[in-house]
């Protein structure tokens, strides 16, 4: 059975699944942080070589500011929490994205946290905050620019946000939108995309399972036939059946 080399998820549905018990959105997002914990254990466990998760976007700024310091304070806390689960795991964390407007604090911690595992080989797990698909193709093409590089797709590969991973083989998003939410313009050229409609705390190990069994149903074919991928048996000349 061909398994996801490398995950992508959008986890959404934090919001909704906050509203539906009445609670304050980050409410939400603090259920969100203890699915990610079981995400990732859950992804170590099957072997899992990439996991890449979309924690907060550039456009995600445009949401209140009650909410937005909320998701700062939480992203501090869960620094703090789970670095040493994720030590004792062999969990390889990268964050990804704009540096720039994220408070001293948390930048400080994201580094230090980057640090602290750097030398873990048992997975990868990128968390994507303050991230966009298209800043993440700017950023790559203005690097080249500036040393004069020229600009093709392996030299942007290279200089993409992501290249220290292969590309994502599967991207699941949660919470039942089916759209990209500029993610991983570039990167997902060719995952296959599942869309689960369980909101992103509900997303358990059940959920995760039955999307890598979904992936494991696919036919890639990346541009080729179906034929070409599993040629016909063909009978040799002069011969008969039976
Ligand atoms: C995803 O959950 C988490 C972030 C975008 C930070 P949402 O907060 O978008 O949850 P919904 O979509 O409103 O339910
Ligand atoms: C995408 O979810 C971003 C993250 C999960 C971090 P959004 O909830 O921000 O996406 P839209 O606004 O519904 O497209
Ligand atoms: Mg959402």
């Amino acid at each position: 059975m061909a398994q996801p080399r490398h995950i992508a998820i959008v986890m959404d549905g934090n919001g909704r699944w906050a509203k539906r018990r009445f609670l304050p959105r980050v409410a939400g997002h603090k259920q969100g942080v203890d699915s990610l914990r079981r995400c990732v254990k859950a992804c170590a466990a099957r072997g899992i070589q990439v996991l890449t998760v979309f924690a907060f976007s550039s456009e995600n700024w445009n949401r209140p500011a009650d909410e937005v310091s909320g998701l700062m304070d939480l992203l501090a806390l869960a620094l703090g929490r789970e670095v040493p689960q994720l030590l004792a795991d062999g969990v390889r964390l990268h964050f990804v994205g704009e540096r720039k407007g994220l408070s001293d604090k948390v930048a400080a911690g994201l580094a230090q946290a980057e640090a602290t595992t750097a030398h873990n080989t048992r997975m990868v797990l990128n968390v994507c905050f303050n991230y966009g698909g298209r800043w993440d193709i700017a950023q790559a093409a203005a690097a080249l620019a500036a040393c004069g590089e020229a600009i093709t797709e392996q030299s942007l590969d290279r200089a993409m946000a992501l290249a220290h991973v292969p590309d994502p083989d599967l991207l699941i998003r949660t919470g039942g939108e089916q759209r990209i939410s500029n993610f991983l313009l570039w990167q997902c050229a060719y995952s296959e995309l599942y869309f689960s409609d369980h909101l992103w705390p509900d997303f358990d190990e059940a959920a995760l399972d039955e999307a890598i069994a979904a992936f494991a149903g696919r036919e890639r074919r990346f541009g080729q036939t179906s034929e070409q991928l599993t040629p016909a048996v063909t009978q040799p000349v002069g011969q008969t059946a039976g």
